[in-house]
């Protein structure tokens, strides 16, 4: 047997890890009470349903967005702090190009839950990389991909890329039954694809450097309802201020 095929992944050596829904059980879901778990459900169902559609390129999503600052005491504040951006080099569809969402709501970025989740985040990357987080612009992002039977769901740029910030965290947060494709994609250049796997529970997620190329297989539905995916991205970017 090929012994690359049966390796575990490793975040030094391949640039990404799979973080499966258990971890964030044990780590996070399981640290609070069945209320406060409630709230997180309803919190991202408002969140979600408040979305834009995302009419600068093709694909059928909805998304919203704000940007993170870490305070030095560790207080975590939320709002609108530069442009959203790709530069062209990264994005060939929407590269080079402001884009504008509508802001996550508050009911979310409030929620215990959901800070919890993306303090897990910005421990993972205080112990994997040499980012300073006082020169470090976080990004929350909501993705709803929507898909119906004759209208599929995609991602922009649609195929292998990177985005330009140098930590991404992919977390899945719903993919309703009647959804086909969705599948994460991870590559080592745009020639050699390594790992394709499915984020299928609550929070199973990923994360990954610079070091990889990543993708989702285009979505569509399997009847003639929408099918939703929803999904959360926390990036981490560099800056020099
Ligand atoms: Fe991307």
């Amino acid at each position: 047997m090929n012994s690359k095929s049966t390796r575990s992944i490793n975040w030094e050596r391949d640039g990404f890890e799979i973080l499966r829904s258990q971890h964030y059980k044990d780590k996070i879901i399981d640290a609070f009470d069945s209320a406060t778990i409630a709230s997180w459900h309803s919190a991202l169902a408002t969140a979600f349903g408040k979305g834009t559609f995302d009419h600068y390129s093709m694909g059928n999503r909805i998304r919203c967005h704000t940007d993170c600052r870490v305070e030095p005491d560790g207080f975590l504040h939320f709002g609108k702090f530069k442009p959203y951006m790709q530069p062209l080099e990264f994005n060939p569809i929407t590269g080079g190009q402001v884009r504008e969402y509508s802001e996550v709501h508050a009911d979310l970025l409030s929620n215990d839950i959901f800070l919890a989740l993306i303090n897990d985040d910005i421990e993972f990357t205080q112990i994997n990389s040499n980012m300073n987080l006082a020169k470090t612009f976080i990004g929350i992002h909501l993705m709803r991909y929507a898909a119906k039977r004759n209208a599929p769901a995609y991602s922009s740029p649609p195929w292998l890329h990177k985005d330009k910030e140098e930590i991404v965290f992919i977390h899945h947060i719903n993919t309703d039954d009647r959804m086909i494709g969705g599948d994460s994609i991870i590559a080592t250049s745009e020639k050699e694809i390594s790992n394709v796997f499915k984020l299928e529970r609550h929070l199973d997620s990923f994360v990954m450097s610079h070091k990889v190329f990543h993708a989702v297989s285009p979505m569509g539905s399997a009847d003639e309802e929408i099918a939703y995916r929803d999904i959360i991205l926390v990036t981490f970017e560099r800056h020099s201020e």
